[in-house]
């Protein structure tokens, strides 16, 4: 089956109403015939819905889904990017243990390493994009987990996954993708040695800036250790947003699609405005890693950054002129998102911080959306002209 058909015709088993979309199954538990069957069901030897938490039709749907698009072997899914990369790392890591990662990762995910991280004893060491060639140096004997995220937020740096996917396994380490830029209709990091994928739901899988929700999957034997930590700690998915983001993957092929066509669009206005020093779009010539892009991604993404000229002043004007789209925080909706990564979702990191990985004062991130190209185009350029 191809990518669209298994998007949309993977589905929980039809009830006895032989209902064509799958309902919501708005329940926290389920019923037993006897106290045999509740013993064996919580024993492990049936596989069966126990409890919500556990799992559900709705969320096994979504999961299943994602786990056939990614090429993986088992999933779990979360009530939000960060609940999902927050208890993979809490079930894989122990006190003692190291971790390398790329630098440029989202802020939240920087905050877990650097701030609560090291109260259980685990340290993490960092690799900035163009230094991919100085990973085996940071690698110890008690590193457990490469991690990495590719295209980077917000700077839409590309690594190179088939190199770092044969670095990991050299060192047997547990190999960690963030695919939340790329989603699984664009890039399966599985093809180049993956151990584990996240997902934050709430971004284009959603697509429509609805629900929040997040998802892991892999290989079976390390998404058995998150489902067992996950069952007990209680990150799970809602059976609403569930529903919700199974029915929005139905159409996340067509989306994505047209997210990236729009962004191509309009990366490559920014790069002959005269407002503009530099664009960053992983599908333009001009990326530094272009070449690997065009290797491991279908399209480029409808993320685009740009850096105005005049830094923070001419900055906050261009998102005080913006008329249509939207000034938020999210990123992958049908509705064009413009942030200031600086001073909104990389804020807690320190100056230094934000200039190793490349957020400069006046760095622009658009998500670009559904709307008409010509449209999104019309409202940037009058925001950069205007005075
Ligand atoms: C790359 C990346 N990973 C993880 C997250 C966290 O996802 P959530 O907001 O669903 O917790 C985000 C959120 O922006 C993100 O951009």
């Amino acid at each position: 089956m191809d990518f669209e058909t298994k998007a949309i015709r993977l589905q929980t088993e039809r009830s006895q109403f032989q209902e064509h979309s799958t309902p919501l199954y708005l329940t926290s538990s389920f019923i037993f015939e006897d106290a045999e069957e509740m013993r064996a069901s919580f024993a492990e030897e049936i596989e069966r819905n126990l409890y919500s938490r556990f799992s559900n039709p709705n969320t096994a749907e979504f999961v299943n889904k994602i786990v056939a698009l990614e090429g993986a072997e088992s999933g779990y899914a979360f009530a939000t990017g960060m609940s999902a990369i927050f208890s993979t790392f809490g079930a894989l890591l122990n006190a003692g243990d190291h971790v390398v990662s790329c630098r440029s990762i989202f802020g939240s995910t920087h905050t877990l390493f650097t701030k609560y991280f090291p109260k259980w004893n685990i340290e993490t060491s960092y690799f900035n994009v163009d230094e991919v060639d100085q990973i085996e140096s940071l690698i110890q004997s008690n590193t457990k987990i490469l991690y990495l995220e590719t295209p980077t937020n917000p700077g839409v740096d590309i690594l190179d996954l088939e190199q770092l996917g044969k670095l990991a396994k050299k060192h047997h380490l547990i190999f960690i993708v963030d695919n939340c830029f790329a989603t699984p209709y664009l890039q399966n990091p599985i093809e180049y040695g993956a151990d584990l994928v996240i997902h934050s739901a709430t971004k284009l899988i959603d697509g429509q800036g609805r629900v929040l929700g997040g998802v892991t999957v892999g290989k079976r034997e390390l998404i058995k250790e998150v489902y067992l930590f996950s069952r007990n700690t209680g990150p799970a998915m809602s059976p609403f947003n569930a529903w919700v983001l199974s029915k929005s993957l139905e159409t996340l092929a067509v989306r994505v699609e047209r997210h990236c066509e729009n962004a191509l669009k309009v990366a490559k206005f920014l790069e002959e405005h005269q407002q503009v020093n530099l664009v960053k779009y992983p599908f333009l010539k001009s990326h530094r890693s272009y070449e690997i892009a065009k290797k491991q991604m279908k399209m480029g993404g409808n993320i685009v950054v740009f850096e105005i000229k005049g830094g923070i002043d001419a900055g906050r004007k261009f998102l005080n002129n913006i008329k249509m789209c939207s000034l938020s925080a999210n990123l992958g909706d049908t509705r064009t998102i413009v942030t200031h990564p600086s001073s909104t979702t990389h804020g807690k990191l320190s100056r230094e911080d934000l200039l190793e990985v490349g957020i400069t004062d006046g760095l622009i991130r658009v998500s670009v959306g559904l709307e008409s190209s010509n449209d999104i185009i019309y409202d940037l350029k009058q925001a950069l002209e205007n005075e």
